[in-house]
C-alpha cells in the first residue's frame, strides 16, 4: 500500500510529474487534460482509502496463516464408566421383555424407604439398612435401596406392573474394599393376576443366562427381607471358572448376585393395591457387585476415583 501511495501520490510520484507537465499542453487543451488528471488523482486516492478500510477490518496479520498441512489436535473420546455398562445391559435385558424404566428421588421419606415396605418403626431390619438420615426427626433420609421407588410406582399405577428401577443408593457403612457409603442398584417389580414363584425364577435363569451366558444355571437359597415372602437370594454358576471353583467364587463353583422375593401381600394393601387379586415378585441387585465379579475388580473403591489409567481399560466395552 505504501509502494502504491508513494508511487501515484507522493510528493515525487507520478501523479506530481503528469501535473507538471501542465504548462507544455497547449492551452486549448489543458482544461481536459487537467480534468482527465484529478479523475485519476481521485482514483488513485480512493483506491487508497478503500485499502486501508480493509486492512483496519482485517483480524490477524498474514503472519498468522492457518498451515493445513499441520497434523490436527485429536478429539479425546471418553469411555463408558463399567457401572454404567452394567446398568445399560441390565436395562437392556428387562426393556427386552417389557419392563420400563422407573426411577425416583434420592432424598426420601421414612415411608416410601421403610413403612409401605414393611418395616415397622423400631424393627431390627431398619438397623441392616444403615441409613443416613437428613433431618433430626429421621422422617427424611437418603434412600438406602431404591425399593423406594417400587412403593412410588405402586401408589400411582394400577397393575399390571411392570418396571426396574435403576439408581443411587447410599448406606452409612465404612468404606472399605468391599463397600462404599453409596453404590447403585438396579430392582424390578412384576405385580399382576396369577404372578407365581416359577415367573420369578424363569425371569431371572432368562436374566442370568443374558448377561453371563447361556450355560449360567441359578440356584435359589432361602432368605429374609421385610418386603418379600417368601424371600430368597439368586447365585448363578460362576462365570469365571463354569463352576469348578476358583478364587472369584472362593472354590463354591456359585456366586450371589441378588436378592429377591413374592411381594408380601401387606405392602401390596400399604399401596393401595387388592392382594386378594393381585400378586408380584421384586428382585434387587447392586450394579457394583457385579460389575466388580464381570470385570474381576478387587476393590471397589476404584470405581469411583475418576484415575482414567483405570477408566481407559473399558473403552469400547459397551
Ligand atoms: N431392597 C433390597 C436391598 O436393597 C433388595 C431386594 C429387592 C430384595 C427386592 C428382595 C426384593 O437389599
Amino acid at each position: 500500500m505504501e509502494k502504491f501511495r508513494i508511487h501515484w501520490l507522493g510528493s515525487k510520484g507520478r501523479l506530481k510529474d503528469l501535473f507538471a507537465l501542465m504548462k507544455e499542453v497547449p492551452a486549448e487543451e489543458r482544461k481536459n487534460f487537467g480534468l482527465v488528471l484529478n479523475t485519476v488523482k481521485q482514483e488513485a486516492e480512493s483506491k487508497f482509502e478503500i485499502l486501508q478500510r480493509q486492512l483496519e477490518n482485517s483480524t490477524g496479520k498474514s503472519s498468522e496463516q492457518i498451515d493445513l498441512t499441520m497434523p490436527g489436535v485429536p478429539l479425546e473420546l471418553g469411555s463408558r464408566h463399567p457401572v454404567s455398562i452394567v446398568r445399560k445391559k441390565i436395562n437392556d435385558i428387562f426393556s427386552a421383555i417389557g419392563y420400563t424404566i422407573a426411577e425416583g428421588n434420592e432424598i426420601e421419606d421414612d415411608r416410601h424407604n421403610f413403612t409401605a415396605l414393611n418395616f415397622p418403626p423400631d424393627h431390627p431390619a431398619r438397623d441392616m439398612q444403615d441409613t443416613f438420615f437428613v433431618t433430626e426427626d429421621k422422617q427424611w433420609l437418603l434412600r438406602t435401596h431404591t425399593s423406594t421407588v417400587q412403593v412410588r410406582v405402586m401408589d400411582h399405577q394400577p397393575p399390571p406392573i411392570r418396571v426396574i428401577c435403576p439408581g443411587r443408593v447410599y448406606r452409612n457403612e465404612t468404606i472399605s474394599a468391599r463397600s462404599h457409603c453409596f453404590f447403585h442398584q438396579v430392582e424390578g417389580l412384576y405385580i399382576d393376576k396369577n404372578v407365581s414363584f416359577a415367573d420369578l425364577k424363569q425371569t431371572l435363569l432368562y436374566f442370568a443366562q443374558e448377561f453371563f451366558g447361556k450355560d449360567t444355571r441359578i440356584r435359589l437359597r432361602p432368605s429374609y427381607f421385610p418386603f418379600t415372602e417368601p424371600s430368597a437370594e439368586l447365585d448363578v454358576t460362576c462365570f469365571i471358572c463354569g463352576g469348578k471353583g476358583c478364587p472369584v467364587c472362593k472354590g463354591s463353583g456359585w456366586v450371589e448376585i441378588l436378592g429377591c422375593g413374592m411381594v408380601d401381600p401387606q405392602v401390596l394393601e400399604n399401596c393401595g393395591i387388592d392382594s386378594e387379586i393381585y400378586t408380584g415378585f421384586a428382585f434387587g441387585m447392586g450394579i457394583e457387585r457385579i460389575a466388580m465379579l464381570k470385570y474381576q475388580i478387587k476393590d471397589i473403591r476404584i470405581l469411583f476415583e475418576n484415575d482414567v489409567r483405570f477408566l481407559r481399560q473399558f473403552e469400547g466395552a459397551g
